[in-house]
């Protein structure tokens, strides 16, 4: 193992002091990394420390940590211009960018785009087109999903309460429902799978007593949910989904922002289910981190005109040609090896899982996997402390994880992440999962898990 000094070393140590003095306490860290420098899924701390990056920058680094093509176009870029406002004025990295989105846009009709910087910006931006569009001004969002945290997005965002607490009244008009958690089904199944049980549930309950369709502009849904918890929708949800929507004239708009970008194996995560979305929100990994996101609508809801929606550096030169060399590099191999990975991983977790009492369930495609850890395998305690305890644990082994959900690991590395490092991540990742267990699982725990 390469870990050569205390974790967390002095530098870092000194560098944690000071950010608590400076930096707002609203952000979420599970432990003290600092980085130095990163090369595709290897980062080195301050103190010199090596670690496998299993989170690739909360899913942002699609192609790994500094790849040398990314760069180069960054800094080709750079040599020419920083910044124009492409709300004001025209440049070749835009439009061949947002050619290149239509190219890959998961639905048959022409697209267009509206560039953005943050995934909630984007999110955004679709509400006020699907306002527009429509001239409706109701929506509806899912329980666990995660949209951002302005207050549109906000409205939607229900994954967890801290998220909302003191913040008052976000934009109304949002409904929310279940997500089809095969694993946590909070409704009866009558028929077919949980899918149904949802959307029946908003057309038969939701629609017949509180929310009239007709007011409803549309469903926001994030097509595997993230932080929620990386939570896998029952196979019948989207095509019921976009019957639905068709039926009541609802935009069905996919949140994207953490699924997209060939981290699933394909473009979009929304392709696994045959299902076409109207709206596309995209962020996050499509830049390989500079920060850049992008609505994508079909082309003939776009009815809105000048001045209507716009911003001062959504669709940076810089961003726009990293994203244009991030989506190369996607399509020349790496959708293909976060597809093969994602088996790999998953077929490298069912085999230590006997061996864990506290995997209540595995669950993913590509490289947007979770682990979701339990107290007890019959009743389904979410085994949170546990869970951040696994995490801790790990990145004092030398692995960077990040939880989700109430007590799920999410497996999301870069899309070129090698076997080595991902054989070399599972051990540590298996070693962290037996010492908490042997710490922090309830007794008898085990023996159930085994039984079952
Ligand atoms: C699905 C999804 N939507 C939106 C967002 C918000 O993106 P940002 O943090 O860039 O505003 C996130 C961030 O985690 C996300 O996972």
């Amino acid at each position: 193992m390469s870990i050569k000094r205390m974790i967390p070393g002095p530098k870092a140590q000194e560098y944690v002091a000071r950010d608590a003095a400076r930096i707002s306490p609203s952000y979420t860290r599970s432990y003290p990394f600092v980085m130095a420098r990163g090369r595709g899924s290897e980062v080195w701390d301050v103190d010199g420390n090596r670690y496998i990056d299993f989170n690739a920058g909360v899913a942002v680094c699609a192609t790994g940590h500094c790849h040398p093509e990314v760069v180069a176009a960054i800094k080709a870029q750079a040599d020419q211009f920083l910044h124009m406002s492409g709300t004001d004025f025209y440049y070749p990295p835009q439009i061949e960018l947002a050619e290149e989105l239509n190219r890959i846009a998961p639905f048959d009709e022409e697209a267009q785009v509206f560039f953005t910087n943050s995934g909630t910006e984007t999110v955004e931006a679709a509400i006020k087109l699907a306002r527009y569009y429509t001239g409706r001004n109701r929506f509806i969002g899912f329980y666990g999903g995660f949209h951002g945290r302005s207050m549109g997005s906000l409205a939607f965002t229900a994954s967890k309460v801290v998220q909302r607490e003191g913040f008052s009244f976000p934009m109304p008009g949002v409904s929310h429902v279940p997500f089809p958690n095969p694993y946590r089904p909070v409704l009866a199944i009558t028929y077919g799978d949980y899918g149904d049980a949802v959307v029946d549930y908003i057309e038969n309950v939701l629609f017949a007593m509180a929310l009239p369709p007709n007011d409803v502009a549309g469903i926001l849904v994030e097509p595997v949910q993230g932080e929620g918890g990386y939570v896998w929708p029952a196979p019948h949800f989207f095509p019921r989904l976009r019957q639905l929507c068709d039926k009541y004239g609802i935009l069905l708009i996919v949140d994207e922002v953490q699924s997209g970008m060939g981290r699933t194996g394909k473009w979009w995560a929304i392709e696994h289910f045959g299902t076409q979305p109207d709206i596309v929100c995209a962020a996050k990994g499509i830049a390989s981190g500079l920060p850049l996101g992008a609505m994508i609508a079909r082309k003939s809801l776009m009815i809105w005109g000048p001045g209507s929606h716009g911003n001062t550096f959504g669709g940076n030169p810089l961003s726009c040609v990293a994203a244009l060399a991030t989506i190369r590099l996607i399509e020349n191999g790496y959708m293909q090896n976060a597809a093969e990975m994602g088996d790999y991983i998953l077929e490298a977790l069912a085999e230590i899982r006997p061996r864990h009492p506290s995997i209540g369930d595995i669950r993913g495609k590509g490289l947007m996997i979770g682990v979701e850890l339990v107290e007890d395998q019959e009743t389904k305690v979410p085994a949170r402390s546990l869970r951040d305890g696994v995490v801790y644990k790990a990145f004092e082994k030398g692995l960077l994880l990040l939880g989700a959900g109430m007590s799920t690991i999410r497996i999301s590395p870069a899309l070129n992440i090698t076997r080595d490092l991902v054989d070399e991540g599972l051990a540590i990742l298996d070693e962290a999962l037996t010492e908490a267990e042997q710490e922090m699982l309830p007794q008898g725990a085990g023996a159930r898990a085994v039984a079952a």
